[in-house]
């Protein structure tokens, strides 16, 4: 970041002294202004909860601009990225900062396929979970019992540890996932099978079963792994501030993805995909698409996939997602799926309300991804999932970036205190 000729100067009507602060730029995006003398200096602090005006670091990886609906990966399009690239080689440019040549592609591609068996005491850890555990909370408790695992990569300190720990869980994640989803329908474990890609390998991780040979539809494989680029990475999101957090007090990777995963579980952020699709599902048909649009209006719930922090104009990925869901739809699926009937009509008339309009509410990436990943035979309950092993490689680059950032420090807001003044104890006897 690079201080421009530039200042902020506070100046207060109670005539306390004003205070001059410096303004850092980017390469592109919002300058910022630097506050971090500004308690020293006032004695007060600044005031933004939810963070809507606050940056919490600078950061090379991914740039988002709002307004334009515009989301770059190390400066590249998603759009771009989404069509003409792979989700390894994606991984890799996260990672790293620039795409892989051809050796640079081979060596990373065979590193993560030779990391993708997981212990196998794993086994043993899913059976203390009931059958019938939302899959979140397995995957949750799993990637956090990585740690204790792999003892010979969480010295954080050590950049080859942090390598080995970022390859151990973008491999080790479709293997994970899928072993939680075979343990909720009982079916036996499927192991890797290293002469698949990464989205093929999953795929048959999580259909296959040992009676027969599993055949990777490659229109699906294509398809998922479009959908794993674009829900790759995404800024200073809640779950990647989550992780930064969590990064920051010295914890091991393991620990501060497995927190990562808790954090996208809510319904205001990667819970959105599979509340979406329940959403459409009770809508049920265009016809009841005005009724349900009136109780939006009167705030009763909100519109599932719609809405976004940053995104005020339409979220670049769901352009990408509808057209994954044609695609999808048109490979296995039904191209006149009522659901995506549902939500073209309930896109259309929100896009065109006032109350949408006035609000900057477009679809985010969470709109038309579940009709895309139930027309693939994923239920409902793994969509969340699914966008976990997706974020993993954004969630341990971010970490990355601020573990090696010198600058880093414990992440510790203050707060604005409401509660009671001191008081001295008063014993039950005397109490009222
Ligand atoms: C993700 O941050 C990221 O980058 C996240 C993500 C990523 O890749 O990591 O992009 C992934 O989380 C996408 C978002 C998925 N969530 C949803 O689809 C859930 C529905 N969306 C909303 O909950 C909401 O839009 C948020 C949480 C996404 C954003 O909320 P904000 O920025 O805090 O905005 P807000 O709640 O202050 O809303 C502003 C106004 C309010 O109305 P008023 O009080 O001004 O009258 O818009 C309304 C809100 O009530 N509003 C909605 C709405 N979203 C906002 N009204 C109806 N339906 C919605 N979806």
């Amino acid at each position: 970041m690079k201080l421009v000729d530039n200042k902020a100067t506070l100046s207060f009507s109670n005539g306390s002294p004003s205070v001059d602060l410096p303004v850092y730029a980017g390469n592109i995006g919002p300058d910022v202004i630097d506050i971090r003398k500004l308690y020293a200096q006032t004695g007060m602090f600044t005031y933004d909860p939810g963070f809507l005006s606050t940056a919490s670091c600078q950061s090379a990886i991914t740039y988002i601009d709002g307004d334009k609906g515009e989301l770059l990966y190390r400066g590249y399009p998603i759009e771009q990225l989404a069509t003409q690239c792979d989700y390894l080689d994606t991984c890799y440019l996260l990672l790293n900062g620039e795409l892989p040549n051809e050796s640079q592609r081979g060596d990373f591609h065979k590193l993560v396929t030779n990391h993708t068996m997981v212990n196998e005491q794993m086994q043993f850890f899913l059976r203390g979970f009931r059958r019938d555990a939302h899959p979140m909370a397995v995957l949750t408790g799993l990637v956090g019992g990585l740690s204790a695992f792999y003892h010979d990569s969480t010295d954080i300190n050590n950049p080859k540890h942090r390598e080995i720990a970022a390859i151990r869980l973008i491999a080790k994640m479709p293997t994970l996932v899928a072993m939680a989803y075979k343990y909720g329908i009982g079916q036996p474990y499927m192991y890797p099978k290293n002469d698949l890609s990464y989205s093929g390998n999953f795929l048959r991780m999580m259909f296959g079963t040992p009676c027969e040979e599993y055949q990777v539809n490659p229109v699906l494989a294509r398809a998922l792994d479009r959908i794993f680029i674009l829900h790759a990475d995404h800024e200073q999101n809640a779950s990647t501030s989550t992780v930064r957090l969590a990064g920051s007090s010295g914890a091991n990777p393991f620990a501060c993805i497995a927190a990562g995963i808790a954090c996208l579980w809510g319904p205001s952020h990667g819970g959105a995909n599979e509340e979406a699709l329940n959403m459409l599902k009770e809508i049920g048909t265009p016809e009841r698409i005005p009724e349900f649009i009136e109780g939006v209006k009167d705030r009763k719930y909100k519109l599932m996939g719609f809405g976004h922090r940053v995104y005020k104009n339409y979220d670049p990925r769901a352009k990408v997602m509808q057209q994954s869901a044609h695609e999808v739809l048109e490979a296995v699926g039904d191209p006149n799926d009522p659901l995506l009937q549902v939500a073209r009509e309930l896109e259309r008339v929100a896009l065109n309300d006032e109350y949408f309009i006035e609000r900057k509410l477009f679809p985010n990436v969470d709109f038309y991804s579940g009709i895309t990943l139930s027309a693939m035979g994923f239920p409902t309950t793994m969509f969340t999932v699914l966008f976990a092993l997706a974020r993993t490689v954004g969630w341990i680059a971010q970490w990355q970036e601020m573990m090696e950032d010198p600058s880093q420090k414990i992440g510790r807001p203050r707060q604005l205190y409401t509660g009671p003044t001191q008081r001295d104890y008063v014993p039950v006897e005397r109490r009222g």
